[in-house]
This record gives structure tokens, C-alpha cells and sequence, in this order.
């Protein structure tokens, strides 16, 4: 893209502030500029100023709950462990975002919440991981989403750590689309003379990403079937569950959704409901005061299951739907930028917005999911803060619960 070409699409989104130090840039620095001018998405700026919060008509869906998953073991598990076993499961994890709650510009993985002994996020999930290969004594493909800001430190990490004993040829890193970060106003910030400040676009564009690297071929060489995508950010995740791979298969469903009974009415959890008649997944900031102290015909909340983002997706079901278009959420956040005086400055408190697609916009294009409840304690330690609510100290407290040496 030349100088002309970009001034004309800076133009068309209103964001010719970009090019405002064009002139004091090296001829490198300004190719520079050119190239990430041409490669960003600022389509998503002017979607974002047209989102509608519009929702269809909410209803509960409820959920396989832990009683009754419990007279069904049998069955599950067996069609769970022949399913990984025949290769037909794969595995996502999500760890492209930036984690800024936290507070790390390490990638979330490396985090180390060890006490007496090193013990890290990545750490955590691959000794899941490894109970199932353990289990059905079969390896089962690991595809780890990373993005532009995190990709070298994630890869340089499992090669340092030797993928904590997970075989190499296992695991397949890809990286995620980023996208411009901007002010209130939904101008873009700079990151320095010559580079927009981006962040990553959201998780619900893996699977998108997987096919833009070629990844969905390797999938389907393999013959695997079923996706089983989770966040970075959830210590005691069970990855693979036979149990919910079997439950998910038996009941022909598109989507399974491994979901928690909710601890409080306003907890900070996305909910999962039917919207227009399919499944649906509210997010707790969208969730109305109605949907909070609606109660079934026991007397029991009608909207009581959260989503803790563990989801089992049927491979074709995701060729089907990836041409759809999901919703843009604007994310309120804390984004590095330049100030006139041409320094960077990492603020301590939010200052624009990140333009995200979410995967549990996912489930809603689906036909069928299938919400499985599991045991919080046992499954879920989400690690978003540094203390309090979601926070290291209280994933610490969850892993000591569970027998986990830290
Ligand atoms: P979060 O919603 O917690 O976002 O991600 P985050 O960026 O990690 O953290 P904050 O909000 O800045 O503190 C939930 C999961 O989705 C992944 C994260 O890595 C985590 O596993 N994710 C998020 C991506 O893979 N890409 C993204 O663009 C955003």
C-alpha cells in the first residue's frame, strides 16, 4: 500500500491522525507504518458504531445436571475415552489474550502461582491434559492460540520448559488477527510514531484463524471430529473429559458447555439460556434484573448456569457456521498509547476500547448445545486478578482444595 492509498482508507475511517509524523519517519519506518495501515481491520470501527444490543426473546435452557450425568457415567465415559482414543479429539486452548487484569506483559500461561515450587498456568493445564492421555494411553493434539503480542514469549516458553513432558509434535501454536484499539471517541491510539496500537480481536475468532494457518487441514488429516476449545486463565480445567465428549456425542449435539451453578445472581458470569428458541449465552453485564430474579415454577432461578469457557464444538458444525459474521463487543481497557510528547504511557486506569468477537457468540449459530454441569470447586479457578474475586490467591486456595501441591 503507497502513501496515497493509505491516506484514502485512514480518510474513509476517519483516522488520518495516524499519519500525522509520516514525514519525521525513517523510509523503513514509514513502510512500516504503510504495511500495518493496510493489513488492520478498521472495518470493525465502523460495525462497532453500529452495534445494537439487540437480543431475541431469552428463555431458560437447562441444564444435564451433575445427578443425572452421574446414572449416565458409564455410557459417557465409554463413548468419551473410544472417541479420544480413535483420535477424533482435539483440544484449543485460548492464550492469545493480554491479560491486563493481571497485570503481566508476560503471556497469562507463564504466570507462575507455585508457593514452594515453580508451578505454572501452562503447567497446570498440560498435567490435565495429560490425565486423559494417561488415561486412554493415546496423545491427543493440542492447537494453542497465541497473538502478535504474546506468540515468540508462548512458543520460547513450552520449547524452555520442554512442554512439561507433552510430546512436541503435539502441539501446534497459530496466531490470532489483532485489532485497532482506540480513545472514547473510537480514534485510533498510536504506539509509537510509525505503529497503531493493536490488541488481539477477541477469542472467537480461532477458529477463523485456524483455517487462515492452515491448521483445519492438519485436523482433518487426523480425522479429528470434535474441538474441545478452554481459556488459559482456569487452573483446575479438565481438558478432553471423556465423560463430557461422551455426554456430548450421545445426546447429538453440536456444542457441549461445560457450565457451573452460579454462586450469586450478579455473578460475573455469562449465562447460558435459549435466545428466539436456540441456544444463547448472556453475558453478566447484559444480563437485566428480570433474567437475575426469575424463578421456575419450584421457586428455583430460572438462569442458573454460567459458562466457565470449556466448549466441545463439532468440527463440521464450525465449517458450517465460520462464514457467519459474529457480533463485535466493545471492551472497555486499560491501552498503551503515545502522548504528544511522543512517550509511551501504560495507564493504570481504562482509557478506550478493544474491539472483540467473542466464542460464546459461537453457540447461538449452533442448532443444538448441550449444557453439562460440573463441580465448581473441582473445575473452576479462573485466574482474572491479581487478589480477590477470580484471582491467583483464590485459584491457590482451589488448587490446595484439590489435593494440588503449589
Ligand atoms: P479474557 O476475557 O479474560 O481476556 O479471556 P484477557 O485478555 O485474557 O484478560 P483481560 O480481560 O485483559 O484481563 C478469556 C480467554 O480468552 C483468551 C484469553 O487468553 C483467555 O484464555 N483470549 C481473549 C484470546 O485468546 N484472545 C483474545 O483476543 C482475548
Amino acid at each position: 500500500m503507497d502513501y496515497n492509498e493509505a491516506y484514502k482508507k485512514l480518510e474513509k475511517y476517519g483516522q488520518l491522525h495516524v499519519l500525522k509524523y509520516y514525514d519525521e519517519l525513517t523510509k523503513e519506518e514509514q513502510d512500516t507504518l504503510l504495511k500495518q495501515i493496510e493489513d488492520t481491520d478498521m472495518e470493525v470501527l465502523l460495525n462497532a458504531a453500529h452495534e445494537t444490543d439487540s437480543k431475541g426473546k431469552i428463555t431458560p435452557l437447562s441444564a444435564m445436571t451433575l445427578s443425572e450425568i452421574e446414572t449416565k457415567k458409564d455410557d459417557f465415559m465409554g463413548a468419551g475415552i473410544a472417541a479420544v482414543k480413535a483420535g477424533k479429539v482435539g483440544a484449543v486452548l485460548l492464550a492469545g489474550g493480554m491479560g491486563t487484569r493481571l497485570g503481566s506483559d508476560a503471556p497469562k500461561g507463564v504466570y507462575n502461582i507455585g508457593l514452594t515450587k515453580e508451578v505454572y498456568i501452562f503447567e497446570r493445564l498440560i498435567e490435565n491434559l495429560m490425565d486423559v492421555v494417561k488415561l486412554t494411553d493415546t496423545w491427543i493434539h493440542l492447537f494453542v492460540m497465541t497473538s502478535d503480542k504474546n506468540h515468540e514469549a508462548t512458543t520460547a516458553f513450552f520449547k524452555e520448559k520442554n512442554y512439561f513432558g507433552y510430546k512436541p509434535e503435539y502441539v501446534t501454536f497459530f496466531m490470532q488477527e489483532m485489532a485497532p484499539a482506540t480513545d472514547y471517541n473510537g480514534k485510533v491510539y498510536m504506539e509509537s510514531k510509525n505503529k497503531i496500537s493493536t490488541s488481539p480481536n477477541g477469542n472467537g475468532g480461532w477458529f477463523l484463524s485456524m483455517m487462515k494457518w492452515g491448521v483445519v487441514d492438519k485436523i482433518r488429516e487426523a480425522g479429528i471430529e470434535w474441538l474441545n476449545v478452554f481459556a488459559v486463565d482456569n487452573v483446575l480445567q479438565r481438558i478432553a473429559d471423556p465423560c463430557f465428549v461422551g455426554a456430548t456425542i450421545l445426546t447429538d449435539s453440536d456444542v457441549g458447555a461445560k457450565v457451573v451453578c452460579k454462586n450469586a445472581p450478579d455473578e460475573k458470569i455469562g449465562v447460558i439460556c435459549l435466545e428466539d428458541g436456540k441456544p444463547s449465552i448472556v453475558e453478566y453485564y447484559e444480563l437485566t434484573d428480570e433474567m437475575m430474579n426469575d424463578k421456575d415454577e419450584n421457586g428455583n432461578p430460572s438462569y442458573s448456569y454460567g459458562v466457565i469457557l470449556n466448549y466441545l464444538f463439532r468440527e463440521k458444525a464450525l465449517e458450517d457456521i465460520v462464514a457467519k459474521k459474529l457480533p463485535l463487543h466493545i471492551v472497555e481497557k486499560k491501552i498503551p498509547y503515545m502522548n504528544e510528547k511522543g512517550e509511551l504511557i501504560k495507564p493504570e486506569e481504562p482509557n478506550g476500547y478493544k474491539y472483540e468477537q467473542l466464542v460464546l457468540d459461537m453457540i447461538h449459530e449452533l442448532d443444538s448445545c448441550l449444557p453439562y454441569e460440573v463441580r465448581r470447586n473441582y473445575e473452576f479457578a479462573p485466574i482474572k486478578n491479581k487478589t480477590g474475586v477470580d484471582s491467583v490467591e483464590s485459584a491457590r486456595q482451589l488448587c490446595k482444595e484439590n489435593g494440588i501441591e503449589l
